[in-house]
């Protein structure tokens, strides 16, 4: 089984990345051959800054090998150091129909959070059907809310085969159950368009800060909150702590007595708890740039030794070969 997934690096990751790409990535890596790259050409559509492109490029890297990834089980490379993706995408783009862009949400809501209008991010999942198809990927693990670029992906591929012959694989979405409700410090979705996200590898204080600072309900301490489940800080300790944790502090709210934050400080513990290995693995990459750029060097070569050759069937399919 080929498993393919990629990630944007337009800012810092933070803990919704994490528990909604990331992780489920890296645990997928033992049960096939996984592909995972850095999106830096898809990033353009939205980052306009070539010294944070790179930065952010490398710290996505850094971050998913302090988090577990390992590069002897999975492949970690830069999209644009397969330059064919961006063939394909364009072989693409000539069978995929205006509506089926014109539907797609993420657009829409782009350009609602006022990202320019451009073409780049209009064609945005016809070079996500690309990176997909080009690698014959059997499971892309995705947040919910890339379900519909991977529908795409399927059209495209599906209607590709239809017009020149059998040539593409019909991909599947794979989602972790719960990691869409990572909440964000507002209680919305956390996202970095919404800022309200907490890195995971920021410092200690303002780390600190940023969890004491997530939006309560102004009970008082001493008041019984027998609606904890839904509480935002109980969500996240929900994914950091073991589940008999989590239990006892929605039991604890329940009980009364016990306040928000208290909550919130156990929620910092727990937290940083929870990353502190990977904080000390990033600790030692961070020292050793050499051996990050080495890995994406080497992911690099395996993608392209696949990528290559899916990318001249294709070439072949529809006759420019
Ligand atoms: N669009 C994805 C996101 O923003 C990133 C991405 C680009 C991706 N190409 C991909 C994810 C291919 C899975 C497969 O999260």
């Amino acid at each position: 089984m080929r498993i393919l997934s990629g990630i944007q690096p337009s800012g810092i990751l933070h803990v919704g990345n994490y528990f909604g790409m990331m992780r489920p990535s890296i645990e997928l890596q033992d049960q096939g051959e996984a592909f995972y790259f850095i999106a830096d050409y898809h990033s353009m559509t939205s980052l306009y800054d070539a010294d944070q492109r790179r930065e952010y490029t490398r710290q996505v890297a850094i971050d998913f090998l302090a988090c577990g990834l390992d590069p002897k089980k999975a492949v970690l490379f830069k999209q644009s150091d397969v330059p064919e993706h961006v063939e394909l995408s364009w072989i693409l783009s000539t069978i995929c129909p205006m509506g089926l862009l014109e539907r797609c949400h993420s657009y829409k809501d782009k350009i609602a959070k006022g990202l320019d209008a451009n073409h780049g991010l209009f064609a945005y999942p016809v070079l996500m059907a690309a990176d997909i198809l080009i690698y014959d990927a059997d499971k892309v693990p995705v947040g919910r809310d890339q379900k519909q670029h991977v529908e795409v992906t399927r059209d495209l591929a599906m209607k590709f085969n239809r017009t020149y012959g059998e040539t593409f694989k019909i991909p599947e979405p794979q989602f972790r159950e719960g990691a869409e409700t990572i909440p964000g410090l507002d209680g919305q979705k956390m996202s970095k368009s919404y800022n309200n996200t907490v890195e995971i590898f920021g410092e200690e204080k303002p780390t600190r800060k940023k969890l004491m600072s997530i939006v309560m309900d102004s009970r008082t301490r001493e008041e019984p909150k027998p609606d904890a489940e839904e509480n935002g800080a109980i969500q996240l300790i929900k994914h950091v702590a073991p589940p008999e944790v989590h239990r006892e502090e929605i039991e604890k709210l329940a009980a009364g007595g016990y306040g928000y934050g208290d909550l919130k400080k156990r929620l910092f513990e727990l937290y940083w708890e929870y990353f502190r290995e990977a904080r000390e693995r990033r600790a030692e990459l961070m020292d050793n740039l050499d051996y990050v750029d080495q890995v994406l060097a080497e992911g690099a070569e395996k993608a392209r030794s696949i990528a290559g050759p899916v990318n001249e069937r294709a070439r072949k399919a529809c006759g420019l070969a």
